[in-house]
């Protein structure tokens, strides 16, 4: 793809013309993990936006991106920017890319838009508009024209638009990111794995103690937590990525990026990876979902959380993600569930350090334990609060000075 020009700092001027810039797209609050492991991964001119991070890279960061990244959505390659003043505005300008250079009209494509503009109020609209310039263009340069494949489309073109400012971008990742390839079943609210990864890397956990998940579903904690503890990467399990479709795909590039990671794969983490659920169906889906890891460490049963017995008494991470009494049928009673759980944490899991999302506000309050941090996270279209509870040695009162409320 092409480069951008860049010669405001020295940090800039050491890039060679290989260097473009990447933006790539999360989730809400998630935005400073991915930063950080964009930078970890070699980008330079990292900045923070709202649901995403501009970066600059080459090629190799492009792909390490789409296969390491834990957090990313998609990595988009900008190719065009321009203000429109309206549809007819944008169709105009869109017609002047040289569309014919990046594919050709025996390629399928789709357009996805994220539009936030009092000038383009009808977002669909404004893709169409799209849609038309290219199929247009095609046909005047080449006499004929690409198909739309909505479902499976070799390339996908992104329209941003805020206010007038236009961005046209290839999205290098096809399918989202958080369709991580292992997946085959899914629970009646499963987390979405971007999410699941994120609030893990959050509490810093990267195996160095038995995690535990125990109201798991279809397990995707669990599993994230594994690939974490054993470096295997995000993506590792998918066949297929956007920039795959590319004329400018580079397979020997691609696949020494993967040999230089599986040099790093561990073949079992250090401790205990522990999923368990009170519906076997789950705990089954559980197994379905872990199959291709073979982690020997990750242990799934179908338990009642009240019954749950800690493997030792070591430390560990707990994690949960309750039923918030939103998505899932025959919820218990949430107010008293949630009560139980804190009483259940002060019982059994003292010198473990638990966290717990949920949407349900009111319920949170009836957990009787102090959260030294709180993050905003949303699951699909729920705020939610990723809470923190150290769970000292010895009496909360003492160690925590406050027991009810948050
Ligand atoms: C929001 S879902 C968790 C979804 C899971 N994080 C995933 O990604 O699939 C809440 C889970 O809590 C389980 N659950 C509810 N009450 C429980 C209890 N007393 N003990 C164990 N699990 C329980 C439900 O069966 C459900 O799978």
């Amino acid at each position: 793809m092409e480069s951008t020009e860049r010669n405001e700092n020295n940090e800039q001027e050491l890039h060679d013309d290989s260097f473009y810039q990447q933006i790539a797209k999360t989730y809400h609050g998630l935005e400073e993990l991915l930063a950080d492991e964009i930078r970890e991964l070699g980008g330079t001119d990292v900045l923070v936006l709202n649901r995403a991070v501009s970066y600059s890279g080459d090629d190799e960061l492009m792909y390490k991106v789409n296969l390491h990244s834990r957090t990313a959505l998609a990595v988009l390659v900008p190719i065009e920017t321009f203000k429109a003043e309206d549809p007819d505005d944008l169709y105009e300008k869109a017609m002047k890319v040289e569309w014919e250079n990046y594919f050709s009209c025996n390629d399928s494509f789709a357009i996805h838009h994220s539009i936030n503009s009092d000038f383009f109020t009808h977002s669909q609209f404004a893709a169409l508009k799209l849609k038309d310039a290219i199929v247009d263009r095609f046909r005047k340069v080449e006499g004929r024209r690409p198909s739309v494949d909505k479902e499976n489309p070799q390339f996908r073109i992104n329209i941003h638009i805020f206010k007038q400012e236009v961005t046209l971008s290839f999205d290098s990742s096809g399918e989202p990111l958080f369709k991580r390839g292992y997946r085959q079943r899914q629970s009646q609210a499963p987390l979405n794995e971007i999410l699941a990864a994120g609030m893990i890397m959050f509490s810093g956990w990267k195996g160095e103690k038995t995690f535990i998940d125990p109201m798991c579903g279809s397990g995707t904690l669990p599993i994230e937590a594994a690939m974490i503890a054993m470096n295997i990467p995000a993506g590792w399990y998918r066949r297929r990525f956007g920039f795959m479709n590319w004329n400018n795909y580079d397979e020997r590039l691609w696949n020494r990026i993967k040999d230089e990671a599986r040099e790093k794969i561990l073949k079992q983490p250090p401790h205990l990876i522990i999923g368990s659920d009170i519906l076997s169906e789950n705990i089954d889906k559980c197994e379905r979902n872990a199959h291709l890891i073979r982690c020997n460490q990750l242990k799934f049963a179908v338990r009642d959380f009240f019954d749950f017995q800690r493997p030792d008494n070591e430390a560990a991470l707990v994690m949960l993600n309750p039923p918030y009494g939103e998505r899932l049928d025959n919820e218990p009673e949430l107010e008293n569930f949630y009560k139980a759980i804190g009483d259940e944490f002060k019982k059994k899991f003292t010198g473990c350090d638990a966290w717990l999302i949920s949407s349900n506000m009111e319920a949170i309050k009836k957990i009787g334990l102090k959260a030294d941090q709180k993050i905003t996270l949303y699951n699909g279209p729920l705020e939610c609060k990723l809470l923190h509870f150290p769970l000292f040695e010895g009496s909360q009162k003492e160690k925590q000075g406050k027991v009810n409320g948050n």
